[in-house]
């Protein structure tokens, strides 16, 4: 990638891990506007229920994440947290269409593994005893093998799961240790072995952008990962903003890897993938050709929500429980309190501890579908969208900072081809697709958010 062109658009913009992006949840959307847009989510689409519980606690604080994790607390406030997460689950499921059908389930934190085992096959039953289930459904849970033994990884099958996500990051233990991190418990090849044995789907996460890391040490993880054969491995680009989480800065301190060295890191990577026969998603995803997420790629309907991708078989209206967690429906977000004794006393006095949320006004429906397509399968099919929302391309445009100069700039740039009917962004340009996002996004055009740096 030429390097004028990184220096062009190595820009702050959004991730779109949503639209609108989180930080334009507002206070004036309340428990009350939470209850109301649960129970008219029923009559709206997606039609399948994807459940979220968020578990925040972690052992110890890794220096770079950027999750909504905290360090473990002591037992009775632990305990006092999963029992508000349960009552607020037994909230909300009264409200749900029981004729609906479950098609996700998603643990995730913090460390969804600092609990017993028996605690989330617990909250998987309370959830399962009440709705069926699509064929298939997915049922995921991270995992950080740090801490996990020989007989909590045996028994996660029991508890329900289907989807194992562990949290490798790097195999090199001195990127590790400069982060803060605990590397694996158990060698890696008896957990997979462990998992595979009982037939469960098994991803693996890591990061790139650390310090210490190189494009030659980072291959060297890939190498091992690719060995193990997982069926989706996740290169993360490491996200840094030290004015959400401080820790960060201690990263700055032993030095971060320029962009160029980041993104050598990246493109080394992803060539051992690719070489190795796994098939790329969006950037960062990487599946084995018979995964699902690609056969949704080659017919242009993979999807993406709060989860992460899916496909239109799995993707469904997202109930979060737990401090932080983001319901993502049909026509709005909610996202609960960040704050555990808040959490906990007002799940307690039978309130829905909603912090803030977002209700889509009709345009903004209209430019999600946009950017879902743009982030998810690199096209716009103008005609596809319009009929999807049964409006006119003309409609569809108008929602948008639609300008062709700036399409223009793009396509000069070699980053999309374009007509009147299509904008299709160039496999070799794709690092830049949130580049191409945010400038049909209307919302970019009042600049005052903080965004990380697109590569
Ligand atoms: C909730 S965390 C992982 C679960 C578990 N606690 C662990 O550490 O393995 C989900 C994933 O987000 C990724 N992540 C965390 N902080 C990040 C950051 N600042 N930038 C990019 N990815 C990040 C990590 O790869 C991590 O596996
Ligand atoms: S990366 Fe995982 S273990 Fe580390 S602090 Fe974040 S959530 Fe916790």
């Amino acid at each position: 990638m030429k390097q004028e062109l990184l220096n062009k658009y190595s820009v702050p913009v959004p991730r779109y891990t949503s639209y609108p992006p989180a930080n334009f949840f507002n206070e004036s959307f309340t428990a009350d506007s939470y209850s109301d847009t649960v129970v008219k989510s029923n009559e709206q689409n997606p039609r399948h229920i994807s459940i979220y519980v968020h578990i925040p606690f972690c052992y110890q604080m890794c220096f770079y994440c950027g999750c909504n994790s905290q360090l473990l607390k002591s037992k009775p406030v632990i305990s006092d947290y999963i029992d508000a997460l349960k009552k607020e689950i037994r909230m909300t499921l009264p409200l749900l269409d029981h004729s609906r059908k479950i098609s996700q389930i998603h643990y995730g934190g913090g460390t969804p593994t600092s609990q017993p085992v028996a605690v989330l096959r617990e909250i998987n039953r309370m959830i399962l005893s009440e709705f069926e289930c699509i064929e298939n459904p997915e049922i995921a849970i991270e995992c950080h093998p740090g801490y996990m033994d020989k007989n909590y990884w045996n028994e996660l099958f029991d508890a329900g799961f289907n989807r194992i996500s562990i949290g490798v990051q790097d195999f090199n233990n001195d990127v590790l240790k400069a982060s803060n991190r605990k590397p694996s418990r158990m060698p890696m090849a008896d957990i997979v072995h462990i998992l595979r044995s009982k037939g469960m789907s098994l991803n693996m996460d890591f990061i790139y952008g650390l310090p210490l890391q190189t494009p030659e040490s980072f291959a060297d993880t890939i190498t091992k990962a690719i060995a193990l054969k997982p069926d989706r491995i996740v290169t993360f680009s490491y996200a840094h903003v030290p004015w959400v989480n401080e820790l960060q800065k201690n990263l700055e301190a032993i030095g971060l890897p320029s962009v160029s060295t980041k993104n050598a890191i990246y493109e080394t990577a992803k060539s051992l993938l690719t070489d190795a026969g796994y098939k790329a998603i969006g950037l960062d995803h990487f599946v084995l050709p018979d995964d699902e997420l690609y056969k949704a790629l080659e017919s242009k309907t993979l999807h993406r929500n709060f989860q992460g991708y899916c496909t239109r078989r799995t993707t469904g209206q997202v109930y979060a429980f737990g401090i932080t967690g983001i319901s993502q429906l049909a026509a709005a977000y909610s996202q609960n309190t960040k704050d555990l004794d808040t959490y906990i006393r007002q799940v307690n006095a039978g309130l829905f501890p909603i912090a803030k949320g977002y209700i889509l006004n009709p345009e903004e429906q209209i430019t999600r579908e946009v950017v879902t397509a743009l982030m998810c399968n690199y096209t716009v099919n103008w005609a596809d969208i319009a009929n999807q929302l049964n409006i006119s391309v003309n409609e569809v445009k108008a929602a948008l900072n639609y300008k062709e100069d700036l399409l223009a700039d793009f396509a000069k740039d070699g980053i999309i081809e374009f007509d009147d009917k299509h904008i299709h962004v160039l496999p070799e340009a794709a690092p830049f697709v949130r580049n191409v996002a945010a400038s049909l996004d209307k919302l970019m055009l009042n600049g005052e958010k903080h965004y990380s740096k697109s590569v």
